[in-house]
């Protein structure tokens, strides 16, 4: 099974926090301009909030079927991506190069991109995403396997912590 890259005219969910804020302006005209229709998530300004509730915020919009990629920034995303990997179905790559983002679409079917504004160049920034979006999922077996193993962890983890004592 082999899963699309982003078709052109699909929504791109992106949100960002403050230390986010500017790069994900620029990014947003960016994945316009190459065909896709973006939802702004927010942040608004570069007033500070907290990057948890910009993860969960794409999470959940992700999860609602409204859109099946996304882009997080933060200062460095790995707040961002912490907090999007919290939830089962959201597979967040915190990328700083091409290579990340083509082998995180490739072999882990990431349907999040996460990025650093602070730690990389926003033309780095444009080319990964260009990167992210156009690239498929491989679906060789081994990583389809691997893919679903996670959402599996995440349900048998919760299993776990609630009945401690099946262990
Ligand atoms: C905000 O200053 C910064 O901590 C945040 O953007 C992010 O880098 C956290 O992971």
């Amino acid at each position: 099974m082999v899963m699309d890259s982003a078709r052109q005219d699909e929504v791109i969910a992106i949100a960002s926090d403050h230390a986010g804020f500017a790069l994900k302006i620029l990014l947003c005209k960016e994945i316009e301009h190459k065909g896709f229709r973006v939802v702004d998530l927010g942040t608004d300004s570069q007033v500070s909030v907290d990057y948890p509730d910009i993860g969960d915020k794409l999470a959940l919009y992700l999860l609602s079927g409204l859109a099946r990629y996304g882009v997080i920034l933060c200062g460095t995303g790995i707040g961002v991506s912490i907090a999007a990997n919290r939830y089962a179905g959201i597979r967040a790559a915190l990328c700083h190069d091409i290579e990340t983002a083509r082998l995180g679409r490739q072999h882990n079917d990431a349907n999040v991109l996460a990025l650093g504004a602070r730690i990389i160049k926003q033309t780095v920034a444009k080319a990964i995403v260009h990167e992210f979006l156009c690239t498929d999922f491989e679906g060789k077996e081994r990583h389809a396997r691997r893919v679903a193993k996670l959402d599996e962890t995440t349900q048998c983890n919760s299993r776990r912590l609630q009945h401690p004592e099946g262990q």
